[in-house]
């Protein structure tokens, strides 16, 4: 197995893989498989339950650590004042050394919290357990309170995007804090298959709609983390790094976000709009 050929932005390569909901035998299984078919980037969390098996599976790969980028994040679940051993509960979970990236999963409405997170997580970053942190789940206004309280870059703020959603003022505040986006559920579940659009656009290319939507967000410099236990659809969602699309075609993907379509909003986990 090589190391990851296609593009990197900042380090991290420029597809990931996702692991949520897989626990136990399924996640090892299919961040294994993603690994063998040449993804080189893997997205778990604490609250995830998994972190154990995606360790165990980088190890199973046989591939040298420093060829695949870990992203975890911490837990909404876990107090301010646990939140520094969580992240070290992490590190002995992943069993894999420092923690490429380590995010603040949810902001929660709670600015406290958030800042008390960020604090936590430039400690970890100091203390060599991680060696990148980041935001989930923020809206411009936390991305600029954590740039403006962290010591340390903050790398990322992985947020919900595919064509369903509008996400254009998020991706304005990121481009000018120097803070990269990465797309969770960059398939909408699954609903941006169904789209006639995409479907037709696939069908030009004659693809599978996944790469196209998978395309659609590389090209803008996002770095989606799609989901999947099947190695067919790991493989053909590799093949999206490669996929280039029109001008004509990524705007007209580009209109569906008018849907504006939100598919995960914990109450009480995150403001999308809120100053
Ligand atoms: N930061 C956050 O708060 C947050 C929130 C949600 C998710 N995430 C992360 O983002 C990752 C991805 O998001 P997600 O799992 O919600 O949604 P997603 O990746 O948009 O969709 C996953 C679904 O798409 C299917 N799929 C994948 N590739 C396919 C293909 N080529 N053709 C047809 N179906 C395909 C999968 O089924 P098969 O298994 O059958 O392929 C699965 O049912 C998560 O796993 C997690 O790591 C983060």
């Amino acid at each position: 197995m090589t190391a990851w050929a296609h593009g990197r932005l900042n380090g991290i390569p420029v597809l990931g893989l996702g692991t949520w909901p897989l626990r136990d035998k399924v996640a090892f299984d299919s961040v294994l498989a993603g690994l063998e078919v040449g993804f080189r980037h893997i997205d778990t969390a604490q609250m995830y339950g998994n972190e154990r098996e995606v360790g165990a599976a980088v190890k199973a790969s046989g591939l040298a650590r420093e060829d695949v980028f870990i992203t975890s994040k911490v837990s909404p679940q876990v107090a301010p004042q646990h939140i520094a051993a969580s992240i070290t509960q992490s590190f002995t979970a992943l069993n894999s050394g420092p923690i490429d990236l380590m995010l603040l999963h949810w902001p929660l409405t709670d600015l406290a919290y958030f800042d008390a997170a960020i604090a936590r997580l430039n400690e970890a970053q100091d203390q060599g357990l991680v060696k990148a942190i980041g935001i989930s789940n923020c809206n411009v206004a936390l991305m600029e309170r954590a740039v403006e309280r962290s010591g340390h870059r903050i790398l990322v703020n992985q947020v919900e995007f595919h064509p369903m959603l509008d996400q254009s003022k998020v991706q304005a505040a990121a481009a000018r804090l120097g803070i990269i986006l990465e797309a969770y559920s960059p398939i909408a579940r699954g609903a941006a298959l169904a789209d006639p659009v995409i479907g037709k656009i696939a069908a030009a290319h004659a693809v599978p709609a996944a790469e196209v939507v998978l395309a659609w967000i590389i090209a803008q410099g996002v770095i989606p983390v799609p989901m999947t236990t099947k190695r067919a659809n790991a493989q053909s969602n590799l093949k999206a790094v490669t996929l280039q699309l029109s001008a004509a075609e990524m705007a007209e993907i580009s209109a569906l976000r008018a849907q504006h379509r939100r598919l995960i909003s914990p109450p009480g986990w995150a403001r999308w709009d809120a100053p």
